[in-house]
């Protein structure tokens, strides 16, 4: 096994090196967190009606209660403060505001949204907020959803909504969470919500997704001129199993629809049609003016990334011909969601994405890690989530000093919470929750975040 290289408190990694300036942060969801779903007048999202389907989520968890911090905001918001975060990143439950998605507003959706933003701020905590971080209002999904171009203007009159409210006290706006996991998984391999399946879906919801990623961006800085807009990716760096050439050219198939589908049609690039020949059906998704439509002005880049992908040349995969080879087969160091542990995994994703033109600064939005963490003596002992975190940090400045536009990190995430069809086992948080109790338990890692953030 590949053994990460321990680090201690006294390492050489240290904030100070990368710069004042520098953002950092904490991330979270509404759905993986908040749970109440149905409380105050939240409409049903399509992950309420997904989770109630046998065998769809391990253990057939369910995120209905999650971490409550629809009702517990204010302890946990406590917690960002007492840990010296500065930047909170949360998202919007677009049902709790529309619970149709469109039309009649939910106001004590709203006031919950109010009392966040009001407390980051009394607490000197600046919230940033993603606007669509995977749970669409199932009255939508009712209508084809992100598969329905309509979608464009439903998500402009949610975002168009949002930021007239919320502009006075916002700067940071993120328009979608990780568009290729919520397309890919959702309207593809069906494991995630809506739990559809085939090109079919797949194909219009990337493109609805790539128009309103665009179309978001536009409509916050027509209303908001001062604000900072990004988008968030999610990326892994790839690997062929083998040099041979078929394993090489699995790798640059993969990369397309990893890493490459939904930022470049934003930088105007079009699809990477040339590297994955399947994604030209798009073009029967696409009416004429749209490679104009997909452009997108973006203020920041949020890359979010977790670990590689060794990649297989396999015929029988259907459209992109190549297999992931997973950790555990490898017998390499992996987290509990099998996911290699690979720190130079960030530093390639950073430099692959400021290669391009256009993309002005790239803040790392998502990263962390989900070990098996457990409470002794009122304490947990995640040593391993530190030395995960420290040596992806040692990446992020190794590339801050040969000068890449790297300018923030947020860690995934605040609390143990619901993750996806994962349910509850996997724990990624800084603070451990007691999903019985609600309990908050402080975790070795948020105590050393808490240190790390403290050096001047
Ligand atoms: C990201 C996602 C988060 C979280 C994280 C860990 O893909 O944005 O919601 O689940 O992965 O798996």
């Amino acid at each position: 096994m590949r053994k990460i290289p321990r680090l201690n408190l006294h390492s050489d990694i240290n904030k100070k090196y990368f710069g004042k300036d520098f953002h950092w942060g904490i991330s979270t969801s509404a759905l993986q967190t908040e749970g109440a779903f149905d409380q105050d007048g939240k409409g049903l999202s399509t992950w309420d009606v997904f989770v109630e389907k046998r065998g769809k989520i391990l253990n057939n968890h369910s995120h209905k209660t999650a971490a409550d911090f629809y009702n517990l905001y204010k302890t946990d918001i406590e917690i960002i403060a007492s840990l010296n975060i500065p930047n909170f990143r949360f998202s919007i439950s677009w049902s709790r505001i529309f619970p149709n998605g469109i039309g009649k507003v939910n106001q004590k959706g709203v006031d919950f949204y109010n009392r966040i933003i009001d407390l980051c701020i009394e607490k000197n905590i600046e919230p940033w907020i993603t606007l669509y971080h995977w749970d669409l209002p199932n009255e939508l999904e009712k209508k084809g959803g992100w598969a329905n171009r309509e979608i464009v203007n439903w998500f402009e009159e949610y975002v168009a909504f949002c930021c007239q409210k919320f502009k006075d006290r916002i700067k940071y706006w993120m328009v979608l969470n990780e568009p290729m996991v919520f397309t890919g998984s959702g309207y593809y391999l069906g494991v995630h919500a809506p739990g559809k399946k085939g090109l079919k879906h797949f194909l219009p919801a990337v493109h609805h997704a790539v128009l309103c990623q665009a179309n978001g961006q536009k409509i916050i800085k027509s209303i908001q001129a001062t604000a900072s807009v990004g988008s968030t990716f999610s990326c892994s760096y790839i690997s062929a199993f083998s040099n041979s050439k078929k394993n090489l050219a699995a790798v640059k198939r993969s990369d397309a629809l990893v890493n490459r589908l939904f930022i470049e049609p934003a930088l105007g690039l079009g699809y990477p049609i040339a590297d994955l020949p399947f994604l030209k059906q798009i073009e029967n998704y696409m009416k004429p003016g749209d490679e104009e439509l997909m452009k997108a002005d973006f203020d920041f880049i949020g890359i979010q990334n977790y670990t590689r992908e060794v990649v297989k040349h396999k015929f029988y995969v259907p459209y992109i011909k190549a297999k992931p080879i997973p950790a555990n087969k490898r017998k390499v160091f992996h987290t509990s969601m099998n996911w290699e542990v690979y720190p130079e995994g960030i530093y390639e994703m950073i430099k692959q994405f400021d290669k391009y033109d256009g993309i002005k600064k790239i803040i790392i939005t998502e990263n962390g890690a989900a070990f098996p963490d457990s409470i002794e003596n009122e304490k947990v002992n995640d040593s391993q989530r530190v030395h995960f975190i420290s040596n992806y940090l040692e990446q992020v400045l190794k590339a801050k000093k040969e000068g890449l536009k790297i300018d923030g990190y947020f860690v995934w995430s605040l609390t143990d919470n619901f993750e996806w069809a994962e349910g509850y086992h996997p724990r990624f948080g800084l603070v451990h929750i007691d999903f019985e109790t609600q309990k908050r338990t402080i975790k070795e890692s948020g105590v050393w975040y808490k240190t790390f953030l403290s050096n001047q």
